[in-house]
């Protein structure tokens, strides 16, 4: 799979601060719902898994975090072009030799059950913008700013049935 980051470490840490962050979403969710379901040993597999995932969102986030103070403006534009290009899920590519759209209906499943919905993009999405908007020039800002209107489109699409921004 290739996430578009270009081998640009700003892409490649700000994609992953979104990844980690979706698969401790989507882990937790799972646990949470195989609990109420009934499923006690899958809820405790999914919930460590969330655990660790959340390490690796912290991690990811602190990196960020960094880049956005040495290097505002040019932290704030790679999110942007993040952004504009959409982040895909690595299970983006899974294939159980049958359905072509696997991963299509597993992301509206997902979405429908509320594992995993374009609210946690888009929450992740505010919370570098917020960081962002502290930190940059003016002039990149402006430049950056279109990229908000990506998340918001793509998250309505999404909470309406078409197509996940995940
Ligand atoms: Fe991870």
């Amino acid at each position: 799979m290739d996430p578009r980051t270009e081998n640009n470490p700003y892409l490649g840490f700000i994609y992953t601060s979104f990844q980690e962050r979706a698969t401790f979403v989507s882990h937790g969710n799972t646990a949470r719902l195989a609990k109420q379901h009934g499923d006690i040993k899958l809820a405790q597999i999914c919930g460590t898994i969330a655990s660790d995932e959340k390490r690796h969102e912290t991690a990811y986030t602190k990196i960020v975090e960094k880049l956005f103070e040495v290097d505002p403006d040019g932290t704030v534009l790679s999110l942007a072009d993040m952004m504009r290009k959409k982040i895909a899920m690595p299970a983006h590519l899974m294939y159980d030799g049958s359905d072509d759209a696997l991963f299509d209906n597993f992301s509206a499943i997902a979405q429908k059950l509320g594992v995993y919905t374009a609210r946690t993009m888009r929450t992740s999405w505010n919370f570098w913008w917020r960081i962002g908007r502290s930190r940059s020039s003016p002039g990149s800002l402006a430049r950056a700013e279109g990229a908000g209107i990506c998340v918001r489109a793509a998250a309505s699409d999404s909470e309406t049935g078409g197509e996940s921004a995940a």
